[in-house]
């Protein structure tokens, strides 16, 4: 932020965030004008210098303790019935938060409290755009990252999320997943100074950083793994050990296989203390015991340090698993959402700025209640991805048929109104298909035969397939897999490329990349950008050659070709137009306030097979997407449209525009309707 004095009592600004000029005028004129809402805005950026009148620092963390030290204690009451030291652990969780908050450098309590008071929730905004990106093969390093700001700024990203950036273990590590050291970095990329400095001049560019915070497991290197394997049982009490394979006998049964094919079973045998160990994942991740409150206490305290080297969000990997009952399935357990609650209630004293973000791969069902649970006004995540939302845009455009998609989505409980949903196409992972079936027996619970369907045709080998993706982690007898794959490969362009000269094939495949960015941003959340899918990356044949890369996932984890920064080099003419058009795609977004997510998205049924319809509003509708899911124009009829948005009705979406009428769609558009004043 700059400043400007001016002769009158009002300050010329210059927002580094929105990158636009604005006016400051003293509180008590601004209040006579009922300027409120403005000041509150301005106010959020003169914070960064000046603490707010009446209220010091320090009162800002002893009222928020007090408005949540009860919810606070009734959760971890919730996860310790039985445990008489319950104050004991309530105080060490205060304290933790208490040093936080007072080790917090001064920039970042003023995040805090301009977040707190500013009358718009900032992740909600229309103007969020997210990136998710490895940094190594995204700019080498921390520094390399600082480099490309103007790249991401550019493309209008307002929030990275940073893969594999803290310590995990050498070797094979789960793509960064398994973490050795939650308080030191990956030391290829950079110290956690450097982190730091990344962070700071992040923010200063209007983005702010999201990191992975494995909070299931640590890898069996960690400090407390390893004084564990040698026998110290207070750590292995941080995990769940077992004294021979009778425990896990009786368990294994109950409990699904994350990675079946490279990773069998749910407990690894640990010779140095000859015990078994419970290892959801891979053999090297130890899942951590919460039932020690010990554990909750130690892994708040780590997360903590991040926030105050400036991590704004936090994505909570694996959240369904985090709680575990020996005789359960052991995922999505009541005891998950009391253990996020206190997550929350500590950061939120300790450092309200910052955001969970939930990882919860479950069913449809269940991924609404990570933001909180129903019947209970506790909170848990602020944001979490809308796997299943993912996993249904895929189908659709398998099948050509956005039916099943819809009413799915249209079944599932609305989010809170202050969260977020993340949306997106494509991520690191593999798209799991289980999050389409439903075991209480919904008409839009896909059919056991459908997924198998789903993960062939992406792999390619339906007949007519314009995929080219790879199954993922398929049982040893067993038909149901996942699919790997970058969002280019398994929309077609690799396929069409093999066409030399189809230009038509090659058409069509951009036409599917755009419809697969469009639609995630016109939901009610932060549309999420997988790094390379701006440029239509195509699948990585070569990511088996390193011993360390051989999960299948690394398919779609390839490098950035060098230069894909700047227009006109090495990138084919395909690539240009996927990135020009996005461009669009995202500043005609960062126009439209009806796209905040606190407007709800209301999914209807548009009378066409192929056109998924939702609209958007709060007391009226305002906004209408239709997205034409088929390869054939598609017609959804005047009188659908004018029914829910009047007769007179714009299309916003810079891209893809017609001579056609408003109800007719090209294949593969997506209308993004406004009303007309
Ligand atoms: C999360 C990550 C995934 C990883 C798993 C186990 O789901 O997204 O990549 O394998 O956690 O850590």
């Amino acid at each position: 932020m700059a400043l400007f004095p001016c002769r009158l009592n009002f300050i010329v600004c210059w927002s580094v965030r929105d990158r636009a000029p604005f006016v400051w005028l003293a509180e008590k004129t601004l209040k006579k004008w009922d300027l409120t809402p403005t000041i509150k805005r301005l106010s959020e950026i003169l914070l960064m210098t000046t603490p707010l009148e009446n209220e010091t620092l320090e009162t800002g963390f002893e009222r928020r303790l007090r408005q949540l030290g009860t919810d606070l204690k009734d959760s971890l009451s919730v996860l310790y019935p039985d445990n008489t030291d319950l104050q004991i652990w309530y105080d060490k969780l205060v304290n933790v938060a208490r040093r936080a908050f007072e080790e917090r450098p001064d920039t970042l309590r003023a995040l805090d409290e301009s977040r707190q008071r500013s009358n718009t929730t900032w992740f909600q905004s229309e103007k969020m755009l997210g990136y998710m990106c490895y940094p190594d093969r995204f700019a080498t390093d921390f520094r390399g990252l600082r480099a490309k700001i103007p790249y991401l700024q550019d493309l209008g990203v307002t929030y990275l999320h940073l893969l594999s950036v803290l310590k995990a273990r050498d070797g094979d590590n789960d793509g960064g997943f398994a973490i050795e050291d939650y308080l030191s970095t990956n030391a290829k990329l950079g110290t956690i100074d450097d982190l730091e400095t990344l962070t700071a001049d992040m923010r200063q560019a209007g983005i702010a950083l999201c990191l992975d915070f494995a909070l299931n497991h640590t890898a069996q290197e960690h400090d407390w793994a390893r004084r564990a394997a040698a026998g110290d049982e207070d750590y292995q009490n941080h995990y769940y050990f077992f004294p021979d394979r009778s425990g896990p006998d009786e368990q294994e049964p109950l409990l699904e296989q994350v990675f079946p094919a490279t990773a069998p079973g749910n407990f690894t045998y640990v010779e140095a203390c000859d015990k078994w160990v419970w290892t959801t994942f891979y053999p090297y991740q130890w899942d951590l015991n919460y039932h020690n409150p010990a554990v909750l206490v130690a892994m708040l305290e780590n997360l903590l340090k991040l926030a105050n080297k400036g991590v704004e969000i936090f994505r909570l990997d694996a959240a369904i698993y985090i709680w575990k009952e020996l005789g359960t399935p052991c995922r999505n357990l009541p005891q998950t959402h009391a253990l996020l609650q206190v997550f929350r209630a500590v950061v939120s004293i300790a450092a309200p700025a910052v955001a969970l973000k939930a990882e919860a791969v479950a069913g449809a069902r269940h991924i609404t209640k990570y933001f909180g649970t129903d019947g209970s006004h506790k909170k848990e995540c602020q944001l979490a991805y809308h796997n299943a939302a993912m996993a249904a845009l895929w189908d659709s455009l398998a099948t050509g048929d956005v039916r099943p998609a819809a009413e799915m989505l249209r079944d599932l409980p609305q989010k809170p109104g202050d969260t977020s949903w993340v949306y997106y196409a494509r991520c690191h992972d593999d798209i799991g298909w289980g999050t389409l079936r439903d075991r209480l027996g919904a008409n839009w619970g896909a059919s056991e035969e459908h997924l198998n369907f789903l993960w062939r045709f992406y792999a390619g080998e339906v007949e007519g397939s314009f995929a080219r993706g790879q199954r993922f982690q398929q049982m040893p007898g067993e038909a149901f897999a996942g699919s790997n794959g970058t969002l280019a490969s398994l929309a077609g362009l690799e396929a069409a490329f093999e066409k030399t000269g189809d230009a038509k094939a090659i058409d069509m495949a951009v036409k599917r990349i755009l419809l697969l960015h469009a639609v995630p941003m016109a939901l009610d959340g932060i549309p999420l950008i997988y790094m390379g899918d701006e440029i239509a990356l195509l699948n990585d044949y070569d990511y088996d050659t390193k011993p360390e890369n051989q999960d299948g996932r690394w398919l779609h984890r390839g490098k950035m070709p060098s230069g894909f920064e700047a227009s006109n080099t090495p990138q084919s003419a395909v690539a240009d137009r996927v990135l020009a058009e996005l461009r669009k795609l995202i500043a005609a977004r960062k126009l439209m306030p009806i796209l905040n997510a606190k407007n709800p998205v209301r999914y209807l049924p548009t009378g066409n097979k192929h056109v998924l319809g939702f609209c958007r509003g709060n007391d009226e509708e305002h906004f209408l997407c239709v997205a034409n899911f088929s390869e054939k124009p598609q017609d959804i009829g005047q009188e659908f449209v004018e029914k829910v948005l009047g007769k007179h009705v714009a299309d916003q979406n810079p891209i893809g525009h017609s001579t056609s009428p408003i109800w007719q769609l090209e294949p593969y558009q997506c209308r993004w309707l406004v009303k007309q004043r």
